[in-house]
């Protein structure tokens, strides 16, 4: 029996046994520093000339993993195979579908601090972050796996006297994901088991920041029992094969998630029918966000400085949800502000191997990125806090507020994807929602307050596919919190949510006269 779904617990780094366990995990990963990944391509495993290196972004000499990368004729490869699979593995009953994700769920939770440990090195994640982001792919795979049972009996239709009716779900073929580097097992996991649980073949290049901790999910599917040629596991340089996974006649559905350039992109070229293609890709595409926190005249205000500088900074701010706009009520905008430079005076920066509040920042193009908007800042906002920027080893940037921004400045409308938050006054609640929805992204938001009129409004004027109440707007949780955006976010499929699973599904109707 199937026991109901409730989420991963994190890790308690109070208490020093967990602590001892994690600097072990910390240390036995960092032993395997160097080691080679291979493609998987039908179960075979594939060394190729080209490498990417990976590397550690706090300390740039260290090389997590050297990892071979695709080309277009092993892609090849690798549809043809997911081809062949898919022929079984549709068949397989989803229930048996269903147990290799809890397997895989089971194996991730023993090896939980090596997951953990690895994104510390491999994405930069501060031990608490690194540790949720586990927790959220085994919350991926247990509840997928649940939902996949469920949606196997279909769903109830009409029938007429001499009539019998059925809706049944039955897989779509073979499929390609593309993951981002954020959440680099959560997001990496979810988007590769929904389809796969689903009865699916799927080609998976992984973001080439962190490929490390997608080869080792790899590994633990296939200890799941995960039939050969069911994933492949294609890493490669985005602009060689990237255009050739979304184009090619085979795809039936690309899973994305990234920046709205990307994305944007992938979604024009899957519209596109192919030579020899017999169907339209299905195509789920979760983008960036521009996110807002309101803070109205009657809220808490030290709750609201909390969810700011949490919601801005936690993974120093590398979050499609995290905070990067506040709005205030002129009543309490000085009071906000100065609670929220406060705080982030006491967060720690610096190599999240020694348990800081921050690391650095993915790569050299984030940094320089970042840097430019801190720069931007600075002659449209007032410097706070924050500012100073080091990639001397790593890349790390500290924790920035601007305050006194025009709504419509570009610190207030362009995704930064980094440690900066700007704060706008606004007269009343009106003005904090015309704010709040003037970007092109509408991801998550939250509204602080105690008045419950205005939490009634937001409910139906705030935007966003995830709106919060008196919380930080990040965090969301699976099966709690189903996660995705409006607008210029994406296409709203909310990953660990009760229609997630059905974008990689076909409904069909069946109707016997009798
Ligand atoms: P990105 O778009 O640079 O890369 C995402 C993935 O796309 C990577 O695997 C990359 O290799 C691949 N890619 C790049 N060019 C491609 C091409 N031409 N064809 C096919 N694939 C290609 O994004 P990123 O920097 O990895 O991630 C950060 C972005 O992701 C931010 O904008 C963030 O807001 C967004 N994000 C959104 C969500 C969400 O759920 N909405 C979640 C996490 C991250
Ligand atoms: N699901 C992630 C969050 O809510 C992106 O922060």
């Amino acid at each position: 029996m199937v026991l109901p779904y409730t989420h991963e617990p994190f890790t308690d780094f109070t208490n020093e046994e967990n602590r001892k366990a994690f600097e072990a995990a910390l240390k036995q990963v960092e032993s395997d520093f160097g080691k080679e990944y291979d493609l998987v391509i039908g179960g075979k495993r594939i060394t190729t000339d080209k490498k990417n290196k990976s590397i550690n972004p706090s300390n740039k000499e260290q090389v997590v993993g050297v990892v071979s990368q695709a080309d277009q004729e092993l892609v090849e490869k690798a549809f043809q195979s997911a081809k062949e699979a898919f022929k079984t593995w549709s068949r397989w009953d989803p229930k048996v579908r269903a147990e290799i994700l809890f397997r895989a769920a089971a194996i991730v939770r023993r090896r939980k601090h090596e997951f953990s440990a690895t994104m510390v090195y491999e994405a930069g994640k501060p031990w608490g972050q690194a540790d949720a982001d586990t927790a959220e792919g085994i919350d991926f795979m247990e509840y997928y796996g649940r939902h996949m049972i469920e949606l196997a009996q279909g769903k109830p239709v009409n029938d007429r006297p001499g009539e019998n009716n059925e809706y049944v779900y039955q897989p779509t073929g073979v499929g390609v994901t593309i993951p981002p580097w954020n959440f680099a097992f959560a997001i990496m996991c979810g988007t590769t088991v929904a389809p796969l649980v689903t009865g699916n073949t799927v080609l998976q290049k992984p973001a080439e920041d962190t490929p490390v901790v997608a080869a080792k999910l790899v590994e633990v599917l296939e200890e799941a029992g995960l039939p050969d040629g069911v994933l492949n596991f294609v890493p490669g340089d985005p602009s060689e094969i990237g255009d050739y996974l979304v184009d090619h006649p085979t795809t039936k559905f690309v899973n994305f998630t990234g920046s709205r350039a990307t994305g944007t992109r992938i979604y024009e070229k899957a519209a596109k029918v192919q030579e020899g293609q017999k169907h339209l890709k299905h195509v789920v595409v979760e983008m960036g966000g521009k996110d807002t926190i309101i803070v109205d005249k009657n809220a808490d205000l030290d709750l609201a400085a909390d969810a700011i500088v949490n919601s801005a900074f936690g993974f120093q701010g590398q979050k499609c949800s995290a905070c990067s706009r506040a709005v205030i009520h002129q009543d309490v905008y000085d009071e906000v502000l100065e609670k929220s430079i406060e705080f982030t005076k006491k967060l720690s920066v610096g190599n999240p191997v020694n348990d800081t509040y921050m690391g650095p920042v993915i790569n050299q193009k984030q940094f320089d990125k970042i840097r430019d908007y801190i720069e931007i800042g600075q002659k449209e906002g007032k410097l706070k806090i924050g500012g100073e920027i080091d990639d001397t080893n790593g890349y790390f940037i500290q924790p920035t507020i601007f305050a006194g921004l025009d709504p419509e400045a570009r610190i207030m409308q362009e995704e930064i994807f980094g440690p900066v938050v700007g704060f706008t006054k606004a007269k009343d609640f009106d003005e904090m929602l015309d704010i709040a929805n003037n970007t092109d992204y509408g991801l998550t938001g939250a509204v602080i307050s105690n008045n419950r009129e205005h939490l009634n409004r937001a409910r139906t004027e705030f935007d966003v596919g995830n709106l919060y109440f008196n919380r930080g707007c990040t965090a969301a949780i699976v099966g709690y919190h189903p996660f995705g955006g409006f607008k210029m976010s994406g296409t709203d499929a909310k990953a660990g949510g009760p229609d997630y699973l059905q974008n990689f599904l076909q409904a069909k109707t069946i109707s016997e006269q009798l």
